[in-house]
């Protein structure tokens, strides 16, 4: 037997090592029955390299894990009830902890408007995750992402358990999008359009760089930079009343745990755009920043800087520091006022 073991072949003892990894992905969902946490939690159910989910919620998690779990896929699925207790259960051990937690806009809100109810939404689960689950991955979805990323950070700081690598404020959607809109005007199939969309989660914060594109054409395209800054507004204004986008969040949202998950199981080259502690204006007081981060075993494995702009491109990202700044420091001050 233990020649057999010895005899694997590279392949094989691949496969194994995969096998192994992917038996230990718990992947928790907070906010769970929501309009992004309930498709959310069907696609990772479907999702091979999950073998555990998570799913809490304020109310109904108990429901929508009932539910998934009857989906014939091998992972198993535990819904908690809205006790400290439950929190606590549904962290441990965790992975992957996605945050879809908190209101969503209404039609005339800015994200910002979000802030007096999600900040301390998003801190309290925060606190329970540093206490649970302090070497998790967390995915930020709640928003104002630009503020409430840097609320996680605080309150893991304060718990003396912050590790940069492994916080991400999730803007996967504004690329998604950017693909999706620049195929609609090219004709192209949008897996073919990587678009690079930097800077943060809000309005003017969000830069598409047409520049490094295959249709650096599309620099000046306003309507087309409108669409992807103002993406979000389409959904809500859409929805008339009912929430913002759910269904393309619980895509992009899946997807970026799929690349956590696949470069935590060795892939190499796995690439993310995200929101996240950042060397690249820290020089001008701006902490958190979004742009492609190649993803590892240990969560960010490198963040790449934004690369050639041009002039035009320049004054997006000039616009988008100026507001990216006084969001972060919003979410600072939310701590350092009510930790
Ligand atoms: P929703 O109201 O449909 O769902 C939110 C869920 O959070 C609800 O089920 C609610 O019970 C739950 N919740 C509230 N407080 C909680 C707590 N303390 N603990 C656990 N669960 C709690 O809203 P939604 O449409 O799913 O949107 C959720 C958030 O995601 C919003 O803030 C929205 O703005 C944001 N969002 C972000 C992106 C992005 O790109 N990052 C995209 C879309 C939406
Ligand atoms: C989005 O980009 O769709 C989300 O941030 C939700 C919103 O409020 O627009």
């Amino acid at each position: 037997m233990f020649a057999a073991r010895r005899a694997l072949t590279g392949a094989a003892q691949r496969r194994a090592f995969s096998a192994s990894a992917r038996d230990m992905s718990k992947v928790t969902v907070l906010g769970a029955a929501g309009g992004i946490g309930q498709p959310l939690s069907l696609l990772l159910k479907l999702n091979p390299r999950v073998s555990e989910l998570a799913l809490y919620d304020i109310r109904g998690g108990p429901g929508v894990a009932a539910d998934i779990s009857h989906i014939n896929t091998k992972s198993t699925v535990t819904g908690y009830d809205p006790t400290p207790s439950g929190l606590a259960a549904a962290l441990k051990g965790a992975e992957i902890v996605l945050i879809p937690a908190g209101v969503p806009r209404k039609p005339g809100m800015t994200r910002d408007d979000l802030f007096n109810t999600n900040a301390s939404i998003v801190r309290d689960l925060a606190k329970a995750a540093a206490e649970s689950a302090p070497d998790a991955n967390i995915l930020v979805i709640s928003n104002p992402v630009n503020s409430t990323v840097p609320i996680v950070a605080e309150i893991f700081k304060a718990k003396g358990v912050y590790n940069p690598k492994r916080l991400f404020g999730v803007t996967s959607l504004d690329v998604v999008r950017a693909s999706r809109f620049v195929s609609e005007i090219k004709k192209t199939d949008p897996v073919d359009e990587n678009i690079t969309v930097v800077g943060g989660h809000s309005g003017v914060t969000i830069v598409p760089l047409f520049s490094q594109s295959s249709h650096p054409d599309l620099v000046g395209n306003a309507d087309l930079l409108q669409r992807v800054q103002f993406g979000g507004d389409e959904v809500v204004k859409a929805k008339d009343g009912a929430g913002s986008a759910t269904l393309s969040m619980a895509m992009a949202g899946a997807r970026f745990a799929e690349s956590l998950l696949k470069a935590a199981q060795g892939q190499k080259g796995v690439v993310e755009p995200t929101f996240v502690d950042s060397p690249l204006y820290k020089d001008q007081g701006i902490d958190f920043f979004a742009s492609r981060v190649e993803l590892g075993p240990n969560g960010v494995e490198k963040i790449f800087d934004v690369g050639k702009v041009n002039a035009e491109e320049q004054k997006l990202l000039d616009a988008a520091l100026a507001d990216l700044k006084k969001n972060i420091n919003k979410g600072v001050v939310f701590v350092a006022e009510n930790p």
